[in-house]
């Protein structure tokens, strides 16, 4: 069994939003394009336009505007088929209070209904060259990661991936405490 990073699109769609039925998915996309579902069953073009869409856009927390300037989101599917298994969100660049102290490169978000299942590490096993390379490509030499330090699924699989323990913080922007993990390429 493999998987595939690919651009979100309306192949792909009618998976996604069964996964939305499977219990609430927290997509680490810092609310880009958390929409309901009737919203975006009512304009599902206008929703797939949203999330392919590379312009900046900003989150609003404790009343200050951050902005993300540099960003993609890929949904992991499993290959060769439109089935939606979770989502990479990559973040290049943007504010560096937001990027560089509390959201940092990348966030990931399995499907409800396969949650604890070994998805997690086995599409990033083999997605791990393809976002080194688009990492790169951008110029990063390194990606940083971070989860709230409740969140072991989340800290087991960066540990999986090399990813070296760097600090545990207080998390003044989404509450309690985050631990940040670094992988250098
Ligand atoms: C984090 C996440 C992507 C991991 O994917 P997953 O498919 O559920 O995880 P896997 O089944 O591949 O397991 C990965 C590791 O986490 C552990 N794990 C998974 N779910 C767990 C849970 N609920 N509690 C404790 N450990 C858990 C597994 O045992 C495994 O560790 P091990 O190999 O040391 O035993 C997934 O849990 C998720 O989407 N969570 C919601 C969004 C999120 O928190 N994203 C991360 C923040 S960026």
């Amino acid at each position: 069994m493999t998987y595939s990073l690919v651009k979100p699109s309306a192949k792909i769609l009618p998976s996604f939003l069964s996964a939305l039925d499977e219990g609430k998915f927290i997509a680490m996309q810092l609310g880009h394009g958390d929409w309901a579902k009737e919203k975006i069953v009512a304009d599902p073009n206008g929703y797939i336009t949203l999330l392919n869409d590379p312009a900046p856009f900003t989150i609003t927390r404790n009343e200050q505007h951050y902005s993300i300037t540099e960003h993609e989101l890929l949904w992991i599917t499993r290959n060769g088929t439109d089935e939606f298994l979770g989502t990479i969100a990559m973040r290049y660049a943007g504010n560096d209070e937001l990027i560089k102290v509390y959201a940092w490169h990348i966030g990931m978000a399995i499907r409800p209904g396969l949650l604890n299942k070994g998805y997690g590490i086995r599409s990033i096993a083999v997605c791990m060259d393809e976002i080194r390379t688009r990492s790169m490509e951008r110029g990063l030499t390194f990606l940083v990661a971070t989860c709230n330090e409740t969140n072991t699924a989340s800290s087991r699989l960066m540990q999986h991936f090399g990813f070296q323990f760097e600090e545990r913080y207080e998390d003044k922007l989404f509450g309690g405490y985050g631990l940040r993990y670094k992988l250098v390429f």
